[in-house]
């Protein structure tokens, strides 16, 4: 289960993230918001971010107009670790190394083209499981 969430910046590249995973086949709970009207940004990521944390979803997508605000309200929660991927490579690299469990897009920054290429990419990349990573992530808990 995909835990999803945007502010209104994100609204509309939400809904082609949703489009996506409905073609893939791939479950999701939208944590809102349900419109483009103006909101707050935080509580979007903070209702992500605990769906996540408390295993009610194995990942989160969230959105906000850059995706800084979003993203760094994601990482203050516990057990969090949200990658703001615009390329793919990142978005690669944070499942492989970081074992990133939200992926945090601006819509201002990336096409829905590209966005969709970075969902896919962050969701089909596992963990890479090497003992130095796993040691680096352990140790940004400590
Ligand atoms: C909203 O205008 C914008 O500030 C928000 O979407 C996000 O970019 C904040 O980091």
């Amino acid at each position: 289960m995909i835990a999803l969430g945007s502010d209104h910046g994100g609204f509309a590249l939400k809904q082609e993230v949703i489009k996506h995973l409905e073609a893939r086949g791939l479950e999701y709970k939208d944590y809102g918001t349900y419109s483009d009207a103006s909101c707050d940004y935080p509580i979007y990521g903070k209702a992500v971010a605990h769906a996540v944390a408390d295993g009610v979803c194995d990942k989160g997508i969230i959105i906000c107009g850059t995706g800084i605000g979003i993203s760094i309200t994601a990482n203050k929660v516990p057990g969090i670790r949200a990658a703001l991927c615009g390329d793919c490579f990142s978005a690669e690299a944070t499942r492989l190394h970081n074992d990133a469990n939200i992926l945090a897009m601006g819509a201002r920054v990336v096409g829905p083209g590209l966005a969709l290429k970075i969902v896919d990419t962050f969701l089909d990349t596992p963990f890479s499981n090497d003992e130095r990573h796993v040691r680096r992530i352990n140790l940004i808990e400590d």
